[in-house]
Parts: C-alpha cells; structure tokens; sequence
C-alpha cells in the first residue's frame, strides 16, 4: 500500500491528522516511513549531509570531549571502572565507531566503554554490528530506547530536528493549529482550533505570541526526550547537536513561515504540496528550540555547561589545531583539513549547528568543548 492512501483513510475515517500524527507515519511508520525503509538517510547518495558525512574527525573531536569526561565521571566512581557512551539516533553506528576509533589510542579509556546504541530504524540496527567492525565487542546494547543508569555520555547529533512536530499558525482570529486532512484522494493542509493545550502553553510559557500569518513548529516529542534522558542518566553528560535557534529567534518575524524543510537528493521540496502527498519519500525536519530544550533539561535536574555554536565547541576540542599544523602535503592530511574547515568555518554546519552540554551528578567542571562559554550566533 502507498503511504500516502493509508493516511488519506486514516483521515476520512478519524478526521484531520494532528502534523505529528502525519510526520510519525511518514518518517516511521514500519515499513513504509521514510527512516524506516534505508539503513543511511544522509551522505553523498542519500538526502543530506550530516557532521558524519563529512569525515572520521568529527567523531575524533568528540572522542577528545568525551574522554575528559571519562575522567571526571571516573574521579567519583567507587565501582569497577565503566563509561558510559550513548548514541541517541545512532543510525548504523557509523559516529560511534570513529569516535571508538580515536578512544582506542587511550587504552585505559577505551577498556572501559559500554557502548550503547539507541535506534528507531531496525535497517539501521541490523547494520550496526558490521559498521562497527573490530569495535564490535563494546556494544553492550542496541534498542529504539534510551537504556538505565547510564554513568557516561548520552550524545546525539541531529536526533531532535527528525522528532515528528506540530505545527500552529496565527490568524486573524487567533492562533490555529495546521492539521493534515484528505481531500478526494489528496492530502491538503487544514487550520483547526487549537485543541492541545499543551501547544498554547509552550508558547505562554516563552512569552512568545505569533506575528499573525506567520506558522511555527513546536517539538514537544524534543522535551520528552529530554525529560526520559535526564532520569535515565545517572551520572555524567549530555551533549545534543543540532540546527535550531533560541525560542526569540525561532519564534519571531525572521522565521515567519517556520523552519519545517522537506529534502530528497539534497533538494528542498519547492512546494509544500509536493511532499505532502509523497509521504515516506521525503525528509522532514525543523529547527530545535533551544530555550525550552534547555529550560526543561534544568527543570529536569540538568545543569547548563554550554549553548554554542559547533564551531566554537570544536574549536575548544583543538580543531584549529589541525589547520594550524605543519602540512606535509600528504592526501591524508589535505582532507583533514578540509574536513576541518567544512566543520567549524563559519557560516557552514560550524553556524547552523548548535551544541548544548549538560551535567547531572559531576558538579560544574569547565569542560575543553565549552571552553568558548555561551556562543550562539
Ligand atoms: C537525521 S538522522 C541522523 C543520523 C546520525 N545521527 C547522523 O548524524 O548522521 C536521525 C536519526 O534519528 C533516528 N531517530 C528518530 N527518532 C528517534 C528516537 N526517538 N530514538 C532513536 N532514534 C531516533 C532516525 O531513525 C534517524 O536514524
């Protein structure tokens, strides 16, 4: 069946999708989503690049990261020594492995990894174990849902921004909430009352009200996530890397028709009535907010280490360093620093991303990667 008839039928017999429900089947329903159905979204024949895409130094940097926080994490360890490494959103395990890759050069930190995978896509999964090669015997779990008492890091890069969201728009008459409904056998947008009033307290709660005509995302799906990983973490870290801005700019007038882009082949869809009735064959994302993210993650018991651009946590972790170095002309080493530059230049992925850090348990330690504070541009 074609994804697109099952919602049409979904929405005569219930009426009009919430965009959550619409976005969920889309990218997981469980055969038909669009995450669902590939092992790899991203890369060069995929849909778009991610920090991955771009090379082993990524996962090198974080190593750098994560290894100072083995040590810290270590320091009031009264068991036998254990770090936690969470990879939330992990896909085929392809950043993990180059960041074991780096860790297995410290020995005594790479000896006591768990390595823990978390992943919707089961295609995903099942490529895991050959991805992660001679790492292999770290992984100690590999599930679609956080695991208990992490002492460690949860890390996740571009996890929240694939989180299913609502969408709201502000009319005339006040704000509505845009819902998917079937239309013959097309899918058409429709404005509702806003019947979640969860939504109309987000946006109270930032004291943000909506230019009129202009449409936002709100990601609660992002908030539970953050909620579940501050219990599930026991003692260490949090570090999330994504695109999004803080709520003022999210939800204010340069962002008036919301961020929800919808990409194949490296293209944006050009209208929204394309993809709308190609569910399942497009990727759907949207800019994080920031400041609920962490508003909500403080509320949770985590403590705020740093809000920064990409490129100043990895200039923290030496990036610069790499480009600052000695050349000795090899392939090798050109590609380094390319990958360095497409990194942390910027104006690239080093702008549009963001890193948030988090602690729970270790105190207040100045981390290397915040070594720059709060840098957000
Ligand atoms: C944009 S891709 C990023 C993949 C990888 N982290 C990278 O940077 O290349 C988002 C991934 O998150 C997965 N995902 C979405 N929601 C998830 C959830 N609640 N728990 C675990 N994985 C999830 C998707 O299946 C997909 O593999």
């Amino acid at each position: 069946m074609v994804l697109r008839d099952l919602i049409v039928e979904r929405a005569r017999k219930n009426g009009p999708l919430t965009f959550v429900e619409y976005m969920e089947l889309a990218l997981y329903h469980p055969e038909l989503g669009y995450y669902t159905r590939a092992s790899q979204r991203s890369g060069r024949a995929g849909d778009f690049f991610t920090s991955v895409d771009v090379g082993t130094l990524f996962g090198q940097l974080l190593a750098v990261q994560f290894e100072e926080m083995w040590s810290l994490v270590n320091q009031s360890a009264k068991e036998e020594p254990r770090f936690d490494i969470v990879e939330a959103g992990a896909g085929n395990g392809r950043l993990s492995r180059d960041v074991l890759s780096a860790a297995s050069l410290v020995p005594s930190f790479y000896d006591s990894i768990r390595l823990h995978l978390v992943e919707r896509s089961i295609n995903a999964r099942s490529e895991q174990p050959a991805v992660l090669g001679t790492h292999i015997d770290k992984l100690v779990y590999s599930n679609d849902e956080l695991p208990h008492a992490i002492r460690g890091v949860i890390f996740a890069n571009e996890l929240l921004d694939a989180f299913p969201v609502h969408r709201v728009t502000m009319t005339a008459d006040g704000l509505r909430e845009i819902r998917v409904d079937a239309d013959g056998d097309r899918l058409v947008e429709r404005l509702q009352p806003v019947q979640t009033p969860t939504l109309l307290k987000y946006l109270d709660k930032l004291e943000v009200t909506l230019p009129i005509n202009s449409s936002a995302e709100i990601n609660l799906l992002a908030l539970d996530w953050v909620q579940t990983a501050a219990n599930q973490l026991h003692e260490g870290f949090i570090v999330l890397i994504d695109y999004g801005h803080d709520a003022l700019q999210l939800y204010g007038s340069a962002q008036r028709h919301g961020t929800l882009a919808a990409y194949r082949q490296h293209v944006q869809a050009p209208s929204r009535a394309l993809w709308l009735n190609e569910p399942g064959d497009w990727d759907l994302t949207s800019h994080v907010d920031l400041t609920s993210l962490t508003r909500c993650a403080e509320h949770c018991g985590l403590l705020c280490l740093g809000s920064l651009d990409q490129t100043y946590f990895l200039l923290g972790l030496g990036s610069a360093n790499i480009l600052s170095s000695q050349p000795d002309n090899s392939l090798d080493e050109l590609k380094q620093r390319l990958a360095a530059k497409t990194l942390f230049m910027p104006g690239g992925l080093g702008s549009t991303h963001k890193v948030l850090v988090f602690a729970k348990g270790v105190g207040s330690p100045a981390l290397r990667g915040c070594s720059h504070g709060t840098r957000l541009t």
